[in-house]
């Protein structure tokens, strides 16, 4: 079989074309695309099936484990592809570690050190709440906890993301983390009442546990190499919300917060779930399409999106 690939203006990608044999799959012709540019590794490649100019469908994105024959039109003997280079790419794991990383160290650094002095804050000398330690620990579990379900829990369907996701999600992360480290920590810091900060840092750390136990319950719909696809999420929490994981992610922050009090913690709580939100709404509307009770498939049942009793 002979491949054409060509970019999305049309301009040939390989010269000449490739030359597979009949067989093979998607796979094949992406370390094919590989071998002849050095460049473009498989995880660079974004294959997909031309679409008529002027068309407004979607392209179809050609998945690796297929045969390159089931995306021929009848002719079997050549295929064009349009190639998309996706940029460098770094693997889940790697994005989360570095993105988790970075709050896991600079917030003990405004806790341990005192960083105000060196920014400008010249006050008496500065008095460690309880809160304050306590905020630092809990803080300081739930990205360790995130670090540790990245490697040990997650299954990832996706092997890579591009390598600018590091930066952008390390700048949200790190900023973030800075910000409310700096305003926790701080000299003139005024600490809630004692009876606010034991219910505030109770139900989150209830919520940390029952988010740790959502991961567990998503990673038992996959096997151990991610494959699966999506699938019902079912047990605990997830028999009334499509995104337990994200609800209880909230409603730690929102813990966190009732313990602490800072505008800079509640501003992040904002920004975290709309964030999170927007993902719940596309999750919830995936998983309604695929479970549409049609043709033997299950039909997905009644839930909340994200956050009960709101949403
Ligand atoms: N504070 C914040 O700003 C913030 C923002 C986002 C996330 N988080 C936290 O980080 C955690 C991980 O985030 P995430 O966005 O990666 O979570 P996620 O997509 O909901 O799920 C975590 C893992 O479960 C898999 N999964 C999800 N739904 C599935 C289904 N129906 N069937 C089979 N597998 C499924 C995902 O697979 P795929 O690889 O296919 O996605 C992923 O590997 C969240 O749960 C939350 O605690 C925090």
């Amino acid at each position: 079989m002979k491949v054409t690939v060509v970019s999305r203006s049309g301009r040939e990608v390989i010269k000449g074309g490739i030359d597979l044999s009949d067989s093979a799959t998607v796979a094949d012709l992406q370390e094919a695309i590989h071998k002849r540019t050095k460049k473009f590794y498989p995880s660079r490649q974004r294959l997909t099936l031309p679409v008529p100019s002027g068309s407004k469908e979607r392209p179809t994105v050609l998945a690796a484990k297929k045969s390159l024959k089931e995306y021929t039109d009848g002719n079997s003997d050549s295929l064009t592809i349009v190639f998309k280079d996706l940029g460098p790419q770094v693997s889940y794991r790697t994005l989360f570690f570095f993105e988790y990383l970075g709050p896991l160290i600079l917030y003990p650094v405004f806790y341990y050190f005192n960083v105000y002095e060196f920014l400008g804050y010249k006050g008496s000398e500065r008095v460690i709440h309880p809160v304050q330690t306590y905020a630092m620990y809990y803080w300081c579990f739930h990205y360790f906890k995130r670090i540790m379900e990245t490697f040990f829990v997650h299954r990832f369907s996706h092997a890579t993301s591009p390598l600018s996701n590091v930066f952008r999600n390390c700048a949200y992360y790190w900023t973030f983390g800075c910000y409310i480290a700096y305003y926790v920590n701080h000299p003139l810091y005024t600490p809630v009442g004692d009876l606010q900060m034991k219910i505030g840092f109770a139900f989150g750390a209830l919520c940390q546990v029952s988010n740790f136990y959502c991961h567990i319950l998503l990673s038992n719909l996959r096997s151990p190499d991610g494959s699966g696809g999506y699938q019902i999420p079912r047990g605990f929490l997830f028999n009334i919300v499509t995104c337990a994981n994200y609800a209880t992610e909230i409603y730690q922050w929102l813990g966190f917060n009732v313990a602490t009090q800072t505008v800079a913690g509640y501003l992040f709580l904002v920004v975290a779930a709309s964030i999170m939100t927007n993902w719940a709404l596309a999750k919830h509307r995936r998983l309604k399409k695929l479970f549409d009770g049609k043709d033997g498939r299950p039909k997905y049942p009644r839930r909340w999106i994200i956050l009960p009793p709101f949403l």
